[in-house]
């Protein structure tokens, strides 16, 4: 069974309510985060909770709690579950009016929620063989730098993916990658790492930032740079990063292998960094 946390109260998740005049039911007017919690340690908390504050003052809401008032109750949720590793999951909305408004309510009480389930990160099989993905044009708002739970747009491009029997739908707008469904994407080319700048047209991603950490760290090359819808189609390596995914290879696209159709080197070197520095980090070191 698991236990969530819902505007002061911990309770069993299927005993959860709230009003259908919340305006994260009406509107999708809320923000949130995923955050991946490894032997009942939140991985990078700062950094979610920073992207959380910049969600929320973007959408004009204050931020009900404090930094240390949000790591309190998610350590609070990963102890009162079972599983050592999860995927925790803090949703802010602005709270219930009386009446419906697409305006802000002038008193706003943001309704809090945090809950989580047991963190399914790709199995072995899906790692060797890689992903397969299909592309789609990025038909999404222009604040997409935004965590927010309005997400029709990234359902109806995830659905597009199942719907072609893959996992992602990688994202091109005007010719350019922008990236997943609900991923992060970088390339290879001729050993260069390849990644997006961060702009309002994707999600500032954790994995993101973690993964262009490791390659300099380690002295991979790497460039942030506008990436041409081509230059994907011909990559020699594609990924896809999250916090759930971690690192994962695109071993074909619309059908088609990328580069030799199965993972390539450097995204199983990033895979092993990844996990190295992940057990590094669990263990405090
Ligand atoms: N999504 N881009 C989009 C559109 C995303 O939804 C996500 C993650 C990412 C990767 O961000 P991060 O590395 O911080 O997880 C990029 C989460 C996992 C979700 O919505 O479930």
């Amino acid at each position: 069974m698991s236990l969530c946390y819902l505007n002061g109260r911990y309770l069993p998740l299927e005993d959860a309510q709230v009003s259908p005049m919340d305006r994260g039911f009406l509107f999708g007017d809320g923000a949130y985060e995923v955050i991946p919690v490894y032997s009942r340690r939140p991985f990078r908390l700062d950094e979610h909770l920073a992207r959380l504050a910049s969600t929320l003052a973007a959408m004009r809401l204050p931020n009900p709690h404090a930094e240390q008032e949000w790591a309190a109750m998610v350590r609070e949720v990963v102890d009162r579950n079972p599983w050592d590793d999860q995927s925790l999951y803090l949703q802010v909305t602005r709270g219930a009016d009386m009446r419906r408004n697409h305006a802000f309510p002038e008193v706003v009480r943001p309704s809090v929620f945090l809950m989580s389930e047991a963190l399914v990160t790709p199995s072995r099989e899906l790692r060797q063989s890689g992903a397969s993905a299909v592309s789609a044009a990025d038909f999404r708002w222009l604040r997409c730098d935004l965590k927010t739970t309005s997400l029709l747009a990234n359902c109806l491009l995830r659905q597009h993916a199942v719907d072609h029997g893959c996992h992602e739908t990688v994202l091109f707008r005007d010719g350019f990658l922008t990236e997943g469904s609900a991923s992060s994407i970088f390339i290879v080319r001729d050993g260069v790492l390849l990644a997006s700048p961060k702009n309002h047209l994707m999600l500032p991603g954790i994995t993101y930032d973690v993964v262009l950490e490791l390659a300099a760290a380690n002295g991979l090359p790497h460039q942030l740079r506008e990436i041409l819808e081509d230059e994907v189609r011909s990559a020699d390596e594609v990924w896809m990063t999250s916090s759930t995914r971690e690192v994962l290879a695109i071993t074909r696209l619309d059908g088609r292998p990328v580069g030799e159709g199965r993972p390539g080197p450097v995204s199983e070197q990033m895979y092993a960094w990844y996990q190295a520095f992940k057990t590094t980090v669990m263990r405090g070191g």
